[in-house]
């Protein structure tokens, strides 16, 4: 469907013998930011590294039913993982920018991606994407200087920022704030609901209050299971499975 960055349908995923993911059936609308949440555990991370198959570079895993982001089956024996994964940017809940210069960071993507790029294409890279997370006019004197020198706050910046010049369609945020300090975590709150302007995005969070500020919609999951989605105002004011009114009231999680 062409309004759905993410359909998963019947989809299971297993890590070896355990199964993480069970029989995942739901929609992800595109230019909304959807949050994912539930204890911890219960397969958030797992979903996410199945958008841009990044859980294959470890051990044994398997799947079956299918995902499509964007309409395509990403599980087709014709996607090319590396296409997939400048489509699907990821941000972790550590900010895990490369011991390199600001510069380099962003543009380590559209190097190792891209072929043949001019020094200039590459200048207009890193001032268009600094520019979208807010942080040119600051940083744009500073460019040589050590990306591992800035606040936790803007290294999470400079990760969003370094997913740019490829061109992503989805975002995927695994608790990106739980590095950071409260002003930290509103700067990077009001920078992904702009962000949802050019992007689909899910946000991982363990926090409900930051789910309710920043999602459209809510997926709650228990135990590999999707137990309950709607909008996120709806899922929290009437929840309608147990489970969830259990975990969004505290009760256990
Ligand atoms: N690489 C792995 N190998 C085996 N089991 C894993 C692996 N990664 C995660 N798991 C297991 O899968 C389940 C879901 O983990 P995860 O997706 O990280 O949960 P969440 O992000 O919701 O906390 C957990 O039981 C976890 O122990
Ligand atoms: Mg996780």
């Amino acid at each position: 469907m062409r309004n759905h960055a993410v359909n998963t349908n019947e989809f299971s995923f297993w890590y070896g013998n355990f199964q993480a993911l069970k029989n995942l059936t739901f929609n992800i609308s595109t230019s909304k930011i959807t949050a994912l949440i539930g204890p911890s555990g219960c397969g958030k991370s797992t979903f996410l590294k199945c958008l841009n198959r990044i859980n294959e570079r470890g051990g044994e895993v398997s799947h079956e039913g299918s995902i499509q982001v964007l309409g395509h089956d990403i599980y087709h024996p014709s996607v090319a993982l590396p296409e997939l994964r400048k489509q699907v940017g990821m941000v972790f809940q550590k900010p895990n920018p490369l011991p390199l210069t600001i510069y380099e960071n962003v543009i380590f993507g559209a190097r190792t991606h891209l072929k043949k790029v001019k020094n200039a294409e590459l200048d207009m890279m890193v001032e268009s994407a600094l520019t979208r997370v807010g942080m040119w006019e600051d940083l744009k004197d500073k460019l040589n200087r050590p990306a591992l020198g800035l606040s936790l706050e803007k290294q999470q910046r400079l990760c969003i920022a370094r997913l740019l010049p490829l061109k992503p369609k989805l975002l995927l945020l695994d608790e990106p704030c739980s590095a950071l300090d409260p002003a930290g975590i509103e700067a990077i709150e009001i920078l992904t609901k702009d962000l949802k302007r050019d992007y689909s995005i899910i946000i991982v969070t363990h926090s409900m209050s930051q789910a309710k500020r920043v999602s459209d919609d809510t997926i709650f999951m228990y135990m590999g299971e999707l137990i309950e989605m709607n909008k996120t105002t709806d899922l929290f004011n009437n929840p309608t499975e147990g489970r969830t009114a259990a975990y969004i009231e505290g009760r256990f999680g």
